[in-house]
């Protein structure tokens, strides 16, 4: 056990250790921020919305490769910084004896006009550069894409875009290409040095094993101790709510719980994939979970957030809930001495009561891939587009032969307490031609299965026009 954390900065490896003042807790936004040259990271929001606290973390792949992630400095706790490297604004300049030569993306920011305030564009360059180290000539969507954990309040996106287009041109040739051997070399002596990690002070214990093992026999012995893994839910309770909390078992560096499996007849998601590594698998393989993904946070929020975690969190909006549901996927929950296999459609049971019990742990989420001749869609009703949590959501899955209904799954989030399969409108569907006026009928069934509520994101007259609505608009999409 090391009680202590060791990562890269500057070049260099560096080390952190935890007291009350530092605490476990910390995110790695307010540590730099009181760290000398690395204050160009800002807090606009402390809630994963702005961007102004974007840094790049680069980590080791299976081969050993070098992966560049932009992530939110405000929701990441410091422990998970263990065995990384950080970059921020400041190292992205090349240093030649007293001369400094703009990175890149910085230069053509600078051409195209696009740098306009001192808040924003520190994270905005940090989300370009690490678009310029992972893509070449991307289209303007995936800029886009990179882009949508920034906002500027000025709305002066089309010079940063164009910036942005103009700089990813060169495989990703830079300073640090130049020294990724060393990089990688430094990253692979931490991981082979490092233990897991518990960190106690006066107050606080956070705990960060390595194995699934370790993991489960923590939550059996600590059971009513924090389970975090991207933490963009959890960080929330610190950064807003100013809560303390005492007892962490971090599973971010459980490699076991990253690990899937694509078969013939299943995909396996280990808890822990980030839920960008999700949408990257789901392109090919199930389409209808890569669209609900891009328009899910933002690409900082998907690269750390797990699947897990959206399961874990069991929120009637946590948007991949309502298409496992549809996909009859299943979860394995397991304890320090077994695992139990239960369907999605059975896992919550009242508002963010799950059927997870409290030595259990999310370890895998399992989806049998679906009949080729479905039709799968997930619709997603918010104020925005990007960046933006659920006012309502459902998933659909329609198989018809011929003209007539021969299997249909409706599940909607947002319009109760729990994401909800609408039982009653499928029955009726069942055997019935697929057409205007049947699914006139089943709109008003869907329409009297809810009482929704009224908040700030819209009233209930809104969300239960939009639930019949949306099974017109997929009825409208799905014509033969
Ligand atoms: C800016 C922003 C935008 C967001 N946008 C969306 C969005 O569009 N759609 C959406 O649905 N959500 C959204 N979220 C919520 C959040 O990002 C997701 O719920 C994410 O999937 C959480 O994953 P995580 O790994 O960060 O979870 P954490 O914060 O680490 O944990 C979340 C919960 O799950 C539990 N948990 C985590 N892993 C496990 C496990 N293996 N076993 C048991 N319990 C576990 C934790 O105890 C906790 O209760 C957003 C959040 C932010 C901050
Ligand atoms: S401070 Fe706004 S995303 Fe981190
Ligand atoms: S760049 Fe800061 S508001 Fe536009």
């Amino acid at each position: 056990m090391q009680d202590k954390i060791t990562y890269i900065l500057d070049g260099k490896i560096e080390t952190i250790e935890f007291n009350q003042e530092n605490k476990p807790t910390n995110t790695v936004l307010n540590y730099l921020r009181k760290t000398p040259c690395h204050k160009g990271v800002k807090e606009g929001c402390a809630e994963g919305d702005c961007g102004a606290c974007t840094v790049v973390l680069t980590e080791l792949n299976q081969d050993n490769k070098l992966l560049y992630k932009a992530i939110d400095s405000c929701l990441v706790f410091l422990p998970m910084l263990q065995g990384k490297q950080l970059i921020t604004v400041e190292n992205l300049a090349s240093k030649n004896g007293d001369e400094e030569n703009l990175h890149p993306v910085q230069d053509a920011l600078v051409k195209a006009n696009g740098s306009q305030c001192g808040f924003c564009t520190p994270g905005i360059v940090m989300s370009m550069f690490s678009l310029y180290k992972n893509e070449n000539n991307p289209s303007k969507e995936r800029v886009e894409d990179s882009l949508t954990g920034n906002l500027c309040r000025c709305t002066g996106y089309k010079p940063i875009i164009e910036a942005t287009i103009q700089s990813c041109v060169n495989n990703g040739a830079d300073h640090f290409s130049t020294d990724e051997k060393k990089i990688a070399e430094m990253l692979l002596e931490i991981k082979n040095s490092s233990e897991s990690i518990e960190i106690k002070t006066e107050n606080q214990q956070y705990f960060q094993p390595l194995t699934k093992i370790e993991a489960l026999n923590l939550k059996e012995k600590y059971v009513d101790a924090i389970v975090t893994n991207g933490a963009t839910d959890v960080a929330l309770r610190v950064t807003k709510r100013h809560e303390l909390l005492t007892q962490i078992i971090d599973l971010s560096h459980v490699q076991e719980l990253k690990k899937n499996v694509i078969s013939e007849y299943l995909i396996k998601f280990g808890a822990g994939t980030s839920l960008e590594d999700v949408k990257q698998i789901s392109q090919k393989e199930l389409p209808a979970l890569h669209d609900l993904l891009a328009v899910f946070g933002s690409k900082q929020i998907r690269e750390i957030g797990t699947i897990g975690g959206n399961i874990g969190s069991s929120s009637p909006i946590s948007d991949t809930l309502p298409l496992l549901m549809v996909y009859n996927a299943e979860i394995k929950l397991q304890d320090a001495k077994s695992d139990r296999i239960v369907n999605m459609n059975d896992y919550v049971i009242t508002y963010r009561q799950t059927a997870k019990k409290p030595n259990e742990l999310i370890t895998k989420i399992i989806i049998p891939r679906p009949n080729p001749k479905a039709q799968i869609k997930f619709y997603k009703i918010s104020k925005r587009k990007d960046l933006d949590i659920s006012t309502a959501s459902a998933a659909f899955l329609l198989l018809l032969n011929g003209n007539l209904v021969e299997e249909i799954k409706i599940a909607y989030g947002g319009m109760a307490a729990v994401t909800k399969r609408v039982i009653k409108a499928e029955n009726f569907l069942i055997g019935k031609p697929w057409d205007r006026n049947i699914i006139e009928q089943a709109m008003e069934i869907i329409g009297a299965e809810f009482t929704p509520l009224s908040d700030a994101r819209s009233g209930a007259e809104f969300r239960t026009i939009v639930s019949k609505n949306l099974l017109l608009k997929f009825w409208n999409e799905t014509q033969i």
